[in-house]
């Protein structure tokens, strides 16, 4: 296992708003909703104002915020991993209009990772709704419980939500629990032939020179994996999803440019993960595979999946709302992936496979 540099920037991307995904309500409502996005936008402008900045999780204001494990080193034996996107509770505002709270099933979810007890797990960022919100994150660690007391290491990436409020104090609420990240925004993890690269797509907010160092890594990563003969597949994570048929948030172009043309030219690179859109998709692409998983609990977004008017072609053959879940990527002979969505059902009862593919 190893990792990169950095630090970083924040607050709030702003697609932000729209990801409330407002549908029609009555007026007093929007208007309850309007004025939370506003106060919103203004705590996230307590920001650094996009500079970079050094991110001191050694002094950090978490306090006592309980430690997740990131040493991998003992679990080489698993033959698998687990990724989950987009655990976080449903706030206020949206509630307000019409969105739905899933505190059952994101434990369920979580419990279940654990249960599966998998090498380690990628949190596909939005781990919570507010990142400078310490009871937020408290909440999040009582979910989360049976996945430390099962001392599963976990590797988190930043979503949007959070860099949301004060810039330092959301970051250290996000590093003090993950010290094995080592404040950095981008990282690779090694995993017997397998190469997870996991990478900071909050372009806005990490400003000019991180975005360009990063970029310069990550380049420099797929390049150095191809040398390597001990690398066989590259999988490569970030939150917002460059492809999706969402109604609430939108392709990404900005991924798409710096992430997604770097994983084409490469032979090895072969999975893309991503969440932010709180559904499950899947898009085969120039020959590579697409998930976007966003099943962790938080609310769920409609898709459009009718085949005259969304813009990809899905491999999923799921309805407009899908099943909360997360992704289990088991490493067969030859270093042949198997990847499965797991899901649970609407009554919350029964887990079953939802989709199913190889990738070798
Ligand atoms: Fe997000």
């Amino acid at each position: 296992m190893f990792f990169s540099l950095p630090s970083l920037s924040i607050s709030q991307r702003p697609d932000g708003v729209r990801r409330l995904g407002l549908s029609p309500l009555p007026r007093i409502i929007i208007a309850a909703v309007a004025v939370g996005s506003i106060a919103l936008l203004v705590a996230c402008g307590s920001g650094n104002g996009g500079k970079p900045e050094s991110a001191n999780t050694s002094a950090s204001s978490g306090g006592t915020a309980p430690i997740y494990n990131g040493d991998i080193t003992s679990r080489k034996d698993i033959p698998f991993f687990i990724l989950v996107g987009d655990t976080q509770r449903t706030s206020g505002y949206e509630i307000l209009a019409g969105r739905e709270q899933n505190d059952a099933p994101r434990q369920l979810v979580l419990d279940k990772i654990a249960e599966e007890n998998p090498a380690f797990l990628v949190i596909l960022g939005d781990l919570v709704f507010q990142g400078d919100d310490p009871s937020q994150w408290e909440r999040f660690d009582e979910f989360a419980a049976s996945i430390r007391q099962r001392e599963i290491p976990v590797f988190p990436l930043l979503g949007n939500h959070e860099y949301f409020g004060s810039h330092k104090k959301a970051i250290d609420l996000f590093f003090s629990r993950f010290p094995h990240l080592h404040g950095e925004f981008w990282n690779a993890v090694r995993f017997g032939p397998l190469a997870v690269v996991l990478l900071d797509s909050n372009f806005e907010r990490m400003g000019r020179d991180l975005v360009d160092r990063q970029d310069s890594w990550y380049k420099g990563k797929l390049a150095e994996y191809e040398k390597d003969p001990g690398v066989k597949t590259v999988v490569v994570c970030c939150h917002h999803a460059p492809f999706t048929n969402s109604t609430v948030v939108s392709d990404d172009a900005e991924v798409q440019q710096r992430f997604v043309e770097p994983f084409k030219s490469s032979a090895k690179a072969k999975l893309f993960f991503t969440g932010h859109c709180h559904s499950y998709e899947r898009f085969a692409l120039f020959g590579k595979q697409f998930v976007v998983s966003g099943g962790g609990g938080g609310p769920r977004q409609k898709l459009v999946v009718d085949p005259r008017t969304r813009k990809h072609e899905d491999q999923y053959t799921g309805g407009e709302i899908r099943e909360f879940h997360f992704c289990k990527v088991t490493l067969e002979e030859g270093g042949r992936l198997r990847v499965q969505m797991i899901r649970i059902d609407e009554g919350l009862k029964n887990w079953s496979v939802g989709d199913e593919f190889v990738v070798n």
